[in-house]
This record gives C-alpha cells, sequence and structure tokens, in this order.
C-alpha cells in the first residue's frame, strides 16, 4: 500500500531534501509525487535533456525506501519552447492567445507541441526504465482542467475539417444530418463549416455536438499518443496512470476514453476550494469517488488529497480538525486503495503560495503533519479492507454526448446536469446504499436499480438494453427530457416523447415548460403519496400517463396533470420523474425500492456516512460524521468531524 506526499524537491534550496524527506519519511510515507511541472528543469535549452536534478533526489528517497511515482512534464511547457514556436499556445474563443505564465495553456492539436511532448516523455521515462524506486508514470497533470480542454485556434479549425471529412466523407451527408437548409446554412465543402465561436443567437446543435466529440478526440488523442511512449519504454515493473480532475461533468472530453489504457484511475479529491466558505456536501464527495471508481471498474488511488486550505488568488474555507482525515476516509470507503496528499510544503514563491501544504510556510509541523500521520498508521492494518472489490446493486448512469448537448443548450436557466444526477444520487446515498456512477454504455444488466437523469439521447439499441433490464425485474428512474434526441443531437420527428422509452415508462409527453431554479410549481401525492405536498422546480414536463400509475400531480388550474409517474413493465418498475421534484419526495420513492429491491442499506443519522466492505464474511464498517456535531451509529460514537472503521462479524 502506498502512502505519501506530493514533493517539488526542486522548490527549495538543495540543502532542504534531506530534511525533508526525513519529515516525509517519519509521517509513515513510503512514496512521493514528483517531476509534472519541471519539464524546464530536465530540457533547460532545445534538446539539452538533463535529470541530474531527479537522479539526485531519488537517489536520497531510496536511502529512506520510499518510492516514487514520477509525472510527466507536459502541462507546463518551457518559455523558450513558447517563444520559439507561439504556435503551440490555445486560443479563446475571442480569438485571445493565452500567454506564456500559467499552465496547461497548450493546443492538444499543434504538431510542434505533440512532437516537443512526445520528445521529452520519451527521453524521460527511456532514462529511469530499470529505476526499481520508480513504481508509476502519472501523464501530464490534470489533463483538460481550468479550461484547458477548449481551444479556437487556426489549428483546431483546419483539424476539425479533417475529423468531420473523416466521419461524414460527403458533405452533402454533413448538410442532411445537421438540417443545415434551416436558416440557409448549407455547406458546399467541409472547409466552409466554422467553429462555433460567437455569432448572432446560436449555432446549429448538431455543429455543436460534433464540436465537442471532436475536443474529446483532441485531448484523448494527445493522452494516447503520451500513454503509448511510456507504455513502450517504462519499465515492467512500472504502472501508468493519469490524475482526473474534479469538475468532469462539465469538462469536454470523455474521461473513460482518457483512462482506458492506464494500469490504475487516480483522483485529485478536494472537498473544498478557493472561494468556497464550506465544503462541497457529503454526498457530492461520495459521487466523486464513486464516478472514479467507474471509470475503470475498479479500485482507484488518489494522488492529491487536501489537508489545508487551498487557493490561487482567493483561498477557501479550512479544514476543521480531524475534518480532512474524514475525507480520507471516505475516499477510502469508497474505493481508493492507495493516497497522496497534495502538498508537501507550502511553496512561499509563484502561483500557489496560497496551497497550504502539510508542512507550514513558517516550517511548522502541527495539525496538519499530525493529522497526515495519524492516517498512514492507522490506514496501513485495513489494506485487505481497501483492496476489496465494491459490488453495487444501483448505478447511475451518465453520457458524455447527452451531457455536452445540455451543456451547450441549457433549455432551463435553472439546469445543471450535476444537480439533476446529485437529485438522484442523494436519497440513495442517504441510505448508505453502494453506487456506481457509470457510462450508459456499460453493462447494466446485473444491477438492480438505474438512476437515468436527464438522458436526452436515447436510440433504439439503447432502449432495447432498458426494455430487458425493466422486464427481467430492474427498477429505473428516468427524469425530464429523456429520450428527445437522437446522436446528431436532433429532436426525433413523429415521435411522441419520451422517444423509445415511452412503452416502458408507460407516459407521453406532449407539453414541457422550462422553470428556473427558484421558480416553483407545488405537486400533490396520490395513492400511496396521497396528501403529501411538496414542489418542482428547473423543468416540468407534462406527463399523460398511458399505463401508467400517477404518484404526484401538478398543482396548477391550467396544467394539472401527473408530474411523477410509475410503470409496470415486464417484472419490472419503471419511474418517470417530469421535474426538479425535491428531495422529501424522491428520498420516500428510495426508501420503497431499496426495500422491493432487496438493496443493501444502512439507517444512520443525518449526516453520519456508513459505508461497508465485506471480506471474508467480516463487516467492515466506515463510519464518517461529516457534522460538526457528536453522532452515534449502534453503540459507537463519534466526534465532530471524526470517522473510525468498526469491524462486525
Ligand atoms: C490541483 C493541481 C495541483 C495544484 C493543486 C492545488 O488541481 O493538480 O497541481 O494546483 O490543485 O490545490
Amino acid at each position: 500500500m502506498y502512502l505519501g506526499v506530493d514533493y517539488y524537491p526542486e522548490h527549495w534550496p538543495k540543502e532542504m531534501m534531506d530534511e525533508d524527506i526525513l519529515g516525509i519519511k517519519k509521517m509513515h510515507s513510503n512514496i512521493v509525487r514528483i517531476g509534472e511541472f519541471a519539464w524546464h528543469l530536465m530540457e533547460p535549452k532545445e534538446g539539452n535533456y538533463d535529470f541530474s536534478f531527479f537522479d539526485e533526489a531519488i537517489e536520497k528517497l531510496k536511502n529512506q525506501d520510499i518510492n516514487v511515482m514520477f509525472g510527466t512534464p507536459t502541462a507546463t511547457f518551457p518559455a523558450w519552447l513558447a517563444k520559439k514556436y507561439p504556435t503551440i499556445l490555445s486560443e479563446d474563443e475571442d480569438g485571445t492567445v493565452r500567454s506564456f505564465g500559467g499552465r496547461r495553456q497548450y493546443c492538444y492539436n499543434s504538431s510542434v507541441y505533440r512532437e516537443f511532448s512526445a520528445r521529452i516523455t520519451e527521453n524521460l521515462v527511456k532514462h529511469y526504465e530499470n529505476e526499481q524506486a520508480i513504481i508509476a508514470w502519472q501523464i501530464d497533470n490534470e489533463i483538460g482542467h481550468e479550461g484547458s480542454d477548449m481551444c479556437y485556434c487556426k489549428t483546431c479549425h483546419e483539424e476539425f475539417h479533417l475529423f468531420l471529412e473523416n466521419k461524414y466523407e460527403n458533405i452533402d451527408t454533413l448538410n442532411r444530418e445537421y438540417g443545415t437548409i434551416f436558416w440557409g446554412q448549407t455547406y458546399n465543402h467541409f472547409n466552409e463549416v466554422p467553429m462555433p465561436t460567437k455569432t448572432i443567437t446560436t449555432h446549429n446543435p448538431s455543429l455543436k455536438l460534433d464540436w465537442a466529440r471532436f475536443r474529446s478526440f483532441s485531448l484523448n488523442r494527445f493522452t494516447k499518443e503520451q500513454t503509448d511512449i511510456v507504455r513502450k519504454y517504462k519499465g515492467e515493473h512500472q504502472f501508468v496512470t493519469t490524475n482526473i480532475a474534479g469538475g468532469f461533468f462539465s469538462k469536454w472530453f470523455d474521461h473513460e476514453e482518457t483512462v482506458k489504457d492506464m494500469d490504475f484511475v487516480s483522483y485529485d479529491n478536494y472537498p473544498v476550494w478557493g472561494g468556497l466558505t464550506e465544503p462541497i456536501p457529503p454526498a457530492e464527495i461520495a459521487m466523486t469517488h464513486d464516478f472514479n471508481r467507474g471509470l475503470l471498474n475498479k479500485n482507484y488511488w488518489i494522488v492529491e488529497e487536501l489537508m489545508g486550505a487551498q487557493g490561487h488568488d482567493i483561498i477557501g474555507y479550512l479544514p476543521r480538525p480531524n475534518q480532512a482525515k474524514m475525507w480520507s476516509y471516505q475516499a477510502f470507503a469508497h474505493g481508493c486503495t492507495d493516497m497522496l496528499y497534495f502538498r508537501w510544503r507550502g511553496m512561499t514563491k509563484g502561483a500557489e503560495q496560497y496551497c497550504y501544504g502539510i508542512v507550514g510556510h513558517d516550517n511548522n509541523y502541527g495539525r496538519r503533519y499530525k493529522e497526515v500521520q495519524n492516517v498512514f498508521s492507522d490506514i496501513r492494518n485495513y489494506e485487505e479492507v481497501l483492496k476489496s472489490e465494491i459490488k453495487s446493486d444501483i448505478a447511475v448512469l451518465y453520457d458524455y454526448e447527452n451531457i455536452w448537448s445540455w451543456n451547450f443548450q441549457q433549455q432551463s436557466s435553472g439546469f445543471d446536469f450535476k444537480n439533476e444526477l446529485m437529485r438522484l444520487y442523494t436519497p440513495f446515498y442517504k441510505l448508505n446504499t453502494h453506487i456506481d456512477v457509470v457510462p450508459v454504455s456499460r453493462d447494466f444488466s446485473d444491477y438492480k436499480v438505474l438512476l437515468v437523469p436527464a438522458l436526452q439521447i436515447i436510440d433504439e439499441a439503447l432502449a432495447e438494453r432498458f426494455r430487458l433490464f425493466a422486464e427481467n425485474g430492474g427498477t429505473v428512474i428516468f427524469t425530464f427530457r429523456t429520450g428527445i434526441k437522437d446522436h446528431n443531437n436532433n429532436i426525433y420527428l413523429k415521435q411522441a416523447l419520451p422517444g423509445f422509452v415511452k412503452d416502458i415508462t408507460g407516459v407521453e409527453i406532449h407539453e414541457i415548460e422550462a422553470l428556473s431554479a427558484e421558480q416553483i410549481v407545488p405537486v400533490v401525492g396520490s395513492g400511496q403519496f396521497e396528501g403529501v405536498r411538496s414542489t418542482c422546480s428547473v423543468w416540468r414536463d407534462i406527463i399523460t400517463p398511458v399505463t401508467a400509475e400517477t404518484l404526484f400531480t401538478y398543482e396548477d388550474p391550467f396544467y394539472s396533470e401527473a408530474a411523477l409517474t410509475k410503470n409496470s413493465y415486464g417484472k419490472g418498475t419503471v419511474y418517470y420523474v417530469g421535474g426538479g421534484i425535491e428531495e422529501d419526495v424522491l428520498t420516500e420513492i428510495a426508501k420503497t425500492i431499496v426495500e422491493n429491491q432487496q438493496v443493501d442499506h444502512i439507517r444512520s443519522e443525518d449526516g453520519l456516512e456508513v459505508y461497508n466492505r465485506v471480506i471474508d464474511k467480516k463487516v467492515y464498517y466506515f463510519l464518517m460524521n461529516h457534522t460538526a456535531e457528536t453522532k452515534s451509529f449502534d453503540s459507537t460514537t463519534l466526534q465532530p468531524y471524526e470517522s473510525k472503521i468498526v469491524c462486525r462479524n
């Protein structure tokens, strides 16, 4: 089991290396991550490769039995490269060239950048191929993060034309699929197709979706080139990974594709960040772990775990004593097997002087140091538990093309894909169930429950998979706007909504209304929910039940139709949630579902997360108190923000 820190030995006077490595060792670490921003140090001038600084650091680390994860340095290129080849710099939508000075301001399609990146990575990996201390390579750093997945430069435009030509072969096909007859946008040649940059009103929806696919293709091609080089030259004992940043659903690349050639996924877990006055909700942090575990369907690493306050120009919330430790336990519960904290020391210079490390600027080995030391010494006792496989009965399904479609055409000012996903995830999270967050392309036939938020793009083949799932006894919850679109981002012609899943949902939708996040329509229950009152925001589908039973209707003098329905299909049950219905209603539905489907769940006090892991018939309960109050679970008491693992036979 690897536990350690992100260490930047190049940031400090060389004389401090011994002292730092000793401090890292005494914290019970056995790994550091190094190198991911040090391209200039390794290639100070074009073609002059020099790894001597890291050779020395690695020797010192080895003397203390500390292993190394080495980051390929392509996230920060040297100034000489940008000066000599300015075309490597990416461009904003309005044509502003991103200047040298930040990070990741390169264009994934620049052949010059791809060539120089290939060379530095090849030289670096070859140099350390036989280095036993290096046990893993990290590709780039948080690829595509901070807006770096978008670029509108000339090279991108030309590459986009090639991408389209490859896809459609014939411009008439593109015209037909896009429906360019609308507003007279018919193209004679691929090279006439614009990028969706600023214009009057808005661009064609099919064009926008193809642009998103092209962005994803560009980033993933770069990642694959880098991964292939590392794989070709690395030692057999070395793994390959990349660190996934948060905010997955607002990114323009398909993450599953990004990691598909990796040995394991690494995630950077930041429950708070600059400007946030409180952490993101516990359910959302949990979901990010389930998402990362879902990428390769196996347990994963965390290579940046927060311990201190963080921020670039604005700093955020300071984790309360033991709170960051509790977030680490939450990560371990959800499938993290190995963990590195960001970062060893707070840097006094440079853009991240406000990213507080384990050791303070003042050299204080205080609360943060002790908390990490504590995590490391405790968690080693549970190595086998952490490595055990997590089985889930529930899956939340997402699809990047669908998310991109939403991100381009929000339809309601209150819509946010992540919020809609959380609307379904949270009630089941609060029942302490195991949930996988996985792409819709994954085989989902073995789950008992599928949560399907706002999945607009559904074709016949996917509908058939849902049909089989329900027929065989599964429960599905669909939400509003399900099945309205095809893969070109176009609305189905002559199809009553929700399109291909109309029969299994047992409803039809002929009228819709976009609400805002604040705009509220009351809803009232019937049948099992007789007299229950709640509200709906963001959106409402005005539902006409065909075979479905109505559970809630809108309280509205004009459109008092169904808001939430339940249909029996085969041996299964299919719910349709017509709008942004409040958590109280969905919680009741979740309770019914876990009982009926016999999904393993655990009742706990509000704010106390319980996640069980089973190994050799022993049950390990990871208990995480996310609140500032004392909580208890059976006979175990947890102080504010405390976390514990208790074992029952
Ligand atoms: C991460 C990033 C690190 C550092 C850190 C600051 O997103 O990978 O390099 O910037 O945030 O908290």
